[in-house]
């Protein structure tokens, strides 16, 4: 499978990645995860990207677009993945399709994870992150054990959030009709049980 979760910060795509990349045995390519990976280990390249992810903005897209060409060929790529949170702007949509066509591939299909912006904040606001294995906690909606060790991302504060929103609308949205136009796109509800939007999300990817 070769596919994209799409959707604004706190839909759940990291949420939904995981589960459904363990079931399908591919690969999770997150673009968010590989930049915050890069700051950590303070490349060249994530502490230039650690700039504009803290002021919620996008990181220019060759920098993200090359990342992804380089992970791509790597081998666990060669027989799917799932993509979550790229590609994040036209541009990136564009430079995929350029990429996939050269590779002999193309896409199964763009699964749009849909929450009103009013939930979106509070649910970015409350993630937490267990350091150790990478999993996404919420202190309301999916609490973390007590032995695990959290950490808030950098990006999660109320003002970068709404900010985060406000990118979102203006240069990703745009993804919604250049997928649908492609026959791509479906809707899924991301409001409800984890395990509930999981199921919406595999249904999407399973219909032709
Ligand atoms: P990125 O890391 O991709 O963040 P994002 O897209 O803003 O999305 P989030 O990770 O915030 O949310 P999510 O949808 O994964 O939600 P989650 O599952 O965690 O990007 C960060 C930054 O990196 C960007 O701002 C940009 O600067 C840069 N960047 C990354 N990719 C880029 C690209 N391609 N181009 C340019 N720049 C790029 O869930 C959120 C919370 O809600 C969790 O606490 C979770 O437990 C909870 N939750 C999940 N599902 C539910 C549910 N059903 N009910 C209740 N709570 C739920």
């Amino acid at each position: 499978m070769r596919a994209i979760l799409i959707g604004p910060p706190g839909a759940g795509k990291g949420t939904q990645a995981k589960v459904i990349c363990e079931r399908y045995g591919i690969p999770q390519i997150s673009t968010g995860d590989m930049l915050r990976a890069h700051k950590a280990k303070g490349t060249e390249l994530g502490l230039k990207a650690a700039e504009f992810m803290s002021k919620g903005l996008l990181v220019p897209d060759q920098v993200v677009i090359d990342m992804v060409e380089e992970r791509l060929k790597q081998p666990d790529a060669q027989k799917g993945y799932l993509f979550d949170g790229f590609p994040r702007t036209v541009a990136q949509a564009e430079s995929l399709d350029g990429s996939l066509s050269r590779l002999g591939t193309k896409l199964d299909g763009v699964v749009l994870i849909e929450v009103a912006d009013d939930l979106l904040v509070e649910r970015v606001c409350g993630r937490r992150t267990d350091r150790r294995s990478g999993q996404i906690f919420h202190l309301k909606y999916n609490p973390p054990p007590p032995d695990a060790d959290l950490e808030q991302r950098a990006d999660d504060r109320e003002e970068t959030v709404r900010d985060r929103l406000r990118v979102y609308h203006d240069q990703t949205a745009p993804l919604i009709p250049y997928y649908e136009g492609r026959g791509l796109l479906r809707r899924v509800d991301g409001v409800g049980e984890l395990a509930a939007v999981t199921e919406r999300v595999l249904n999407a990817l399973s219909r032709e």
